[in-house]
Formats: structure tokens, sequence, C-alpha cells
């Protein structure tokens, strides 16, 4: 187990120097979302490279950038640019935006990423919430980030995907008209995508879309005691579920197809948070 608070003293002294605002929501921005915070007032930019102790993002497409921007009087933390679990960063290191958004007052937290789409119903382009999230595959990491013993004063139940945030983020979806569908991520953690034989035994056990993210933030976001709800965007078909070989250009091609339609999206939540 790490203790963060001493891990990245310096990084979180420099952010609170640095913050323009307390954020009330925080935002993690998946691919397809990556140029979202051009799209809203921007108060201030940070490169995450200028961040002292701020883990380096290695993938195409994942800018390292913290932005603090307003929309519709709502002050908002982006984080622009993840890192991944199977970069080969600690647990400590891929839940960092989480980490800063707590230690900055942050009460809500929206994940967002690709996934591949399992469920039979879905086809890419959809966006899903997430209704439970499925961290089996990490949770030996997760013990190790919380620690065996770091409960005292704390209840261990989490409460994930907070179920008001939820009910909030399906209102909106239906009052903007979008077709917002709801089911299970499961994560695995990469770098390969899945086998077919992988996909399904996921899908045996209820899993109804998969991807690298999301889960060890949800749940450490959660057990910090941020209200937190994470939406997918289907990005292609899981292996095995089509005939069609898996590539990374997909993702990010489907990803850039909906992009628009899912900024809306977010943006009417930010609205109605
Ligand atoms: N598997 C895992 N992660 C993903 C996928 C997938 O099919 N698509 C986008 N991220």
């Amino acid at each position: 187990m790490v203790d963060l608070n001493f891990k990245y003293k310096s990084l979180i002294e420099f952010l609170k120097s640095e913050t323009p605002f307390k954020p009330e929501l925080s935002i993690i921005l998946g691919s397809g979302l990556g140029d979202f915070a051009e799209q809203l007032q921007i108060h201030k930019s940070i490169s995450t490279s200028d961040i002292p102790g701020y883990p380096v993002s290695t993938v195409v497409g994942h800018k390292g950038k913290i932005h603090f921007a307003e929309y519709e009087n709502k002050k908002l933390i982006l984080f622009q640019g993840r890192v991944h679990f199977y970069e080969g960063y600690n647990i400590n290191e891929c839940i960092i935006p989480v980490f800063i958004s707590h230690k900055l007052g942050v009460k809500n937290l929206l994940l967002t990423n690709a996934a591949g789409g399992i469920n039979k119903n879905f086809t890419p382009g959809d966006l899903m919430l997430a209704t439970s999230l499925n961290g089996i595959l990490i949770k030996k990491e997760l013990t190790d980030l919380i620690g065996l013993t770091n409960l005292a004063g704390k209840d261990n139940f989490i409460n994930l995907p907070d179920p008001e945030f939820n009910n909030l983020i399906k209102t909106t979806a239906k009052s903007e008209n979008i077709n917002l569908k709801q089911g299970v991520y499961w994560f695995t953690k990469g770098p390969t995508y899945e086998t077919p034989a992988e996909i399904k035994f996921f899908a045996k056990y209820g899993a109804d879309a998969v991807g690298m993210s999301t889960v060890h933030e949800a749940v450490y976001s959660s057990y910090l005691g941020m209200k937190t709800a994470a939406i997918s965007c289907i990005t292609n078909f899981a292996s095995g579920i089509s005939d069609q070989k898996l590539s990374h250009s997909e993702v990010t091609e489907t990803a850039d197809r909906v992009k628009n339609i899912f900024a809306r999206l977010v943006k009417a939540i930010i609205k109605a948070v």
C-alpha cells in the first residue's frame, strides 16, 4: 500500500496553488471525448507533464491535460488523457485523477470510456450507462490501493454507481432524446483485446461491455465518497461477437463518429447535476 498523501504531496500542493476555483464536477474523458473541453469555457489548462509527479500517458490520442472549465455556471475539472494499467503503471498512478478530484473537493465524478460491445443488442456507436461494474480482474490491485487496514472510520460498502447520479443521467438522456443503453461494464487488463473465449466467459457472467479502464477509478472514487457514474461509447463489437477483426482504428473511428452526440449528452448532464 502506498500513502498517496505522501507520494503526491508536491503534486497536490502545485495543483492547489494553480486551481482557479473549487470544481464541483470532475469528468474523466475517454476516447471520443478527448477534445470535449474545447466546447466549454476554459479558465485554465495545465499539461500533465508540467505537474510534478504526474504519470505520462503513452497511448495515441491520449493528450495529458487537466482543464478547469465552466459550463452553465457549473465549475468543472476535466482530465484529458488517461494513463492505463496496461501501459505498466501502478494502480496508484492510474487513479491519480480520482485522487486529485477528491483533494480539490469534487462531489461528483463522471467517467467516460470506449468499450467493446458484448450485449447482442448493442451496435458500435451506442452509448451505455454502467448499471454496475465488474472489477474482479483488478481486485488484487484495488486491495493494494486501498490497503487491507485502511478502513478505520470508513464504511467499506460502496455505493457504485451512485443511484441518484444514474437516475439523473437516465432522465437527462431521455429529455435530450438520446438512446442511452444500460449494462454492466467489465474490466480487463489488456493490453491485447480479448479472445472470443474470454468474451464468451464474460457474457456468461453478465458482462454487456468490456474495456481497459474505469472500474478501479470508479471503485476508488466511490470509496472516497464521491458520487460516481460511468458512460461507455461502444466503439466495436467485442471479440467473437462479429466476424470482423478488431482494430484500434475502428475504436477511434467510431468514437469520432459519435463524439457530437456524446458531447451533447455530457453537456446536458453537466447542466442537470
Ligand atoms: N475490449 C477492450 N477494451 C476496449 C474494447 C474492446 O473490445 N473496445 C474499446 N476498448
